[in-house]
């Protein structure tokens, strides 16, 4: 079992959703460490029930974000962490930390890729007039949310749909496709090669999980 750590800075309903999976006893990940970048996030009330550790580095605390990361790096090596699930981590990662993690870390975005990078995704989702949208789990590269894609899922845009009816129906195909994800990552079967995802044999051939 890969040993996995899972970024955080709020409430941490993906987080949740990779913790319910992991208790099975033949998912391919074990949960190490719940690391949040805000110290009041909800999330880690959440994962300390669950009998995770938990740790807060607030990053506040520090004068710039490489300072930052070298200390959440080191929280990371120090629970012999393998790999990093981001999941709903709000902060941007200097180009070092993002290295040192190449292919050993993996985020979900609330939109289908390469459409709607950054933030307020429902919202662009809306405005642009999509009539699908959806969440997508990538590998995370330097540039924002540009990283290849190891899988998606996407959900009809209804008439009368507002930002939240609209992140309620995305967020439940989150909590659905981020456990699947990391166990394709965490198996092997999608690993990144050359900037690409290579996928075993039938795995992601789909596009969605
Ligand atoms: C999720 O919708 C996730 O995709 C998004 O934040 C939410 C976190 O919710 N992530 C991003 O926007 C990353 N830039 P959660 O804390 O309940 O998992």
């Amino acid at each position: 079992r890969k040993r996995v750590a899972i970024l955080i800075s709020g409430r941490g309903s993906n987080m949740a959703s990779v913790i319910e999976a992991a208790k099975a006893p033949d998912y391919p990940a074990e949960i190490v460490l719940v690391l949040s970048n805000r110290p009041d996030a909800a999330g880690l009330t959440r994962a300390g029930e669950a009998g995770i550790p938990t740790q807060a580095i607030d990053h506040k605390a520090f004068r710039d974000r490489e300072t930052f990361d070298v200390a959440l790096d080191a929280a990371l090596r120090e629970a012999g962490t393998e790999l990093v699930c981001l999941a709903g981590f709000m902060r941007i990662f200097s180009a070092g930390f993002v290295e040192a993690w190449a292919g050993r870390m993996i985020n979900i975005h609330p939109s289908l890729l390469p459409l709607f990078r950054g933030t307020h995704t429902h919202e662009q989702a809306l405005q642009a007039g999509v009539r699908l949208h959806g969440c997508t789990v990538h590998y995370v590269v330097p540039e924002l949310d540009a990283g290849p894609i190891i899988a998606q899922a996407a959900v009809p845009v209804m008439a009368g749909d507002d930002p939240d009816s609209l992140a309620d129906r995305v967020i439940a195909q989150e909590h659905r496709l981020y456990p699947k994800a990391l166990a394709l990552v965490a198996s092997g079967r999608a690993p990144l090669e050359g900037g690409r995802v290579a996928f075993a044999a039938g795995q992601g051939t789909e596009g969605t999980l």
